[in-house]
């Protein structure tokens, strides 16, 4: 599996110590930025990361902002892409059973680090349980049309 990783300044510092966490954990992954606290646009790593998942080439991204709020709504606004903002392992493992969410936000100045791997965790791990589900996804889907 390979994740595409972004964040702006505000979600910066939890990017960085995800990838530590991701590398432990033995999944592969490609830093789309930022590189630094330096203050920048947030919607412009939404883009990169989420295009990088339409792609095909990544399967799953994982975005960082200030809250994750700002992220998941500039990354819903790519076509293909079901974006979940979490702050708790329930909604996680629901985003994945029943939307089949294919980018996680988390807000960097929100979630204690413990919490966020837990989260991302659960995100990786945990599979879309399709039938009913898959039907409203499809559902979800077709308003972008
Ligand atoms: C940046 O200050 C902050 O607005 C951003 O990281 C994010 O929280 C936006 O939703």
């Amino acid at each position: 599996m390979k994740i595409a990783l972004g964040s702006d300044h505000g979600g910066f510092a939890m990017k960085e110590a995800l990838k530590k966490y991701l590398t432990e954990k033995g999944v592969e992954f490609t830093d789309f930025g930022t590189d630094s606290e330096a203050s920048c646009d947030y919607p412009i790593y939404a883009e990169k990361v989420c295009k990088a998942v339409t792609s095909g080439e990544y399967e799953k991204g994982i975005l960082c902002c200030g809250t994750g709020i700002g992220m998941s709504m500039a990354a819903n606004k790519i076509k293909g892409i079901r974006c979940a903002c979490c702050g708790d392992c329930f909604s996680a493992e629901m985003t994945r059973r029943h939307n089949d969410a294919n980018v996680l936000a988390l807000g960097g100045r929100v979630l204690g680090q413990g919490l966020a791997e837990k989260i991302v965790g659960i995100f990786l791990d945990t599979p879309f349980e399709g039938g009913r589900h898959a039907r409203r996804v499809g559902m979800i889907m077709d308003l972008e049309k």
